[in-house]
């Protein structure tokens, strides 16, 4: 999967892709990931990527030419089977999104900024809208990452364990059960004794009921759904 990342502030966006999980999966070509300074696309004679706002009103707007210029260049290159746009008032970000866009071949993510963008380049280019969460960000570029890290990690074979990713919390529909390692005994804490005793169905079995138990207490609307 290939996914270009547009944003005004390109170095918060270097650390997060270099590490761990994200880092491999560029290594081992399962991911590629590209950064563009849409500052470098502004033919404004001081690079400006911002205006004030017809109308009036506190907040910078994110003009048009810089975002259209490079996102043009980009659609010269290759087809994108999704643009996405990163903002507060976008859809809701959940695990059902991740799965979906896990599986496309080239996707193209739009960090907004100040006010956010001219409207023109949502209903021009843009073909989703999506918020991480009930909270306003002083920019997008966490939001992508946050995207970016859920999604890649789906990809198949970025996981050692392909299974891992399908035990995770939400993927059916119930948040993941607990979890234990050594020692067997933490001053008095022991580990559960079903998780010793080595029957894989008793096992499967208490997993199973402690998902359902800790999602209604947690997270009751998923079990609405
Ligand atoms: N930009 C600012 N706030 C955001 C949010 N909650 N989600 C995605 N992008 C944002």
């Amino acid at each position: 999967m290939r996914i270009d990342i547009l944003t005004v502030l390109p170095k918060l966006l270097e650390s997060p892709f270099n590490d761990s999980i994200m880092k491999r999966a560029q290594e081992n070509g399962h991911a590629e990931i590209h950064i563009h300074n849409i500052r470098d696309y502004s033919t404004h004679r001081q690079k400006s990527v911002d205006d004030y706002q017809y109308g009036g009103g506190a907040g910078m707007v994110m003009t048009i030419q810089p975002i259209a210029d490079c996102i043009n260049k980009l659609q010269t290159e290759r087809i994108y089977d999704e643009l996405i746009y990163m903002t507060p008032d976008g859809e809701l970000l959940e695990q059902s999104h991740c799965n979906a866009l896990s599986l496309k071949k080239n996707i193209l993510i739009l960090c907004g900024h100040y006010k956010g963008v001219d409207q023109r380049i949502r209903d021009l280019f843009i073909t989703k809208e999506i918020s991480i969460g009930s909270y306003v960000l002083s920019g997008g570029e966490l939001g992508a990452a946050v995207l970016v890290d859920a999604l890649v990690r789906l990809i198949p074979g970025v996981l050692n364990d392909e299974t891992s990713a399908l035990t995770d919390s939400f993927q059916d529909g119930l948040l993941a059960p607990p979890v234990y390692t050594r020692p067997e005994d933490y001053e008095g804490h022991k580990v559960p004794e079903i998780l010793m005793s080595g029957h894989n169905a008793k096992i499967d079995e208490w997993r199973n009921e402690q998902s359902i138990l800790r999602t209604k207490k947690r997270r009751p609307d998923l079990l609405d759904e």
